[in-house]
């Protein structure tokens, strides 16, 4: 039986990375195998391009590309065969955060992420994708109180403002997979949501 593919979005600061280890835990008691990944990265490959992404400057779509690579990399060695393979794949970020940084923030031509969309993957799509929702100015104390910034976190609040336009744009569109989660409320109120939505998908 093939497994279930779950995409976790947001701004940074949102908070995702905080609920993987909730969701890995609930998955697991709950008897599935649950491989955790993230994007850009995941492979060998994937985590050198990542390096890149996160730390040199370069043209939007070089932007893209690389990050569209990563991904190719990413979903033939670990998305698919784990899949397959019935095991439930969390990736820290997937697509839709390529159309809310690159097309939203950046301003690439969404007809471009969509031609890049097609040709990595096809009609692969999560079954679940949480979007963790927060006002910039949250997410902006959040990073700010933990950890130094890398290129994308070091953007300016209209950015931020842009690619949270492009993620809510994309739930609007696609409701059946994408879950906006109000991520401005405290972490045990989240996650008994997340455990609502996750015990749906069971
Ligand atoms: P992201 O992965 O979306 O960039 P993180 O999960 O790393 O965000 O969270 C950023 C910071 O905000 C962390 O210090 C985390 O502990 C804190 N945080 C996350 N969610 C909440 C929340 N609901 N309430 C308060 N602080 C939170
Ligand atoms: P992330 O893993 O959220 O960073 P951190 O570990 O610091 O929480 O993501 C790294 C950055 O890459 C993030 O700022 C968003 C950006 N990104 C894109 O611009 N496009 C993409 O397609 C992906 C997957 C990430």
């Amino acid at each position: 039986m093939q497994g279930k593919f779950i995409t976790f979005e947001g701004i940074d600061g949102a908070g995702k990375s905080t609920h993987i280890g909730f969701v890995t835990d609930y998955l697991t008691t709950r008897g599935k195998q649950v491989v955790s990944s993230r994007e850009p990265g995941g492979t060998p490959l994937g985590e050198k391009l990542r390096d890149l992404l996160l730390h040199e400057k370069m043209h939007l779509e070089t932007e893209a590309l690389l990050m569209f690579a990563s991904r190719r990399e990413h979903i033939a060695q670990v998305i698919a065969p784990n899949l397959a393979d019935g095991k439930w794949v969390l990736s820290d970020r997937f697509t839709d955060a390529s159309f809310a940084y690159q097309s939203g923030g950046r301003g690439l031509a969404r007809d471009k992420m969509e031609a890049l969309e097609a040709w990595v993957h096809h009609d692969l799509q999560p079954d679940l994708t949480l979007l963790f929702d927060v006002p910039l100015e949250v997410a902006r104390q959040r990073l700010d109180a933990t950890r130094t910034l890398d290129k994308f976190e070091r953007e300016q609040a209209d950015f931020f403002a842009r690619c949270r336009a492009e993620y809510l744009r994309r739930a609007g569109q696609d409701p059946g997979r994408i879950v906006v989660v109000d991520s401005t409320r405290g972490i045990d109120e989240i996650q008994a949501e997340l455990a609502d939505i996750l015990s749906r998908l069971l």
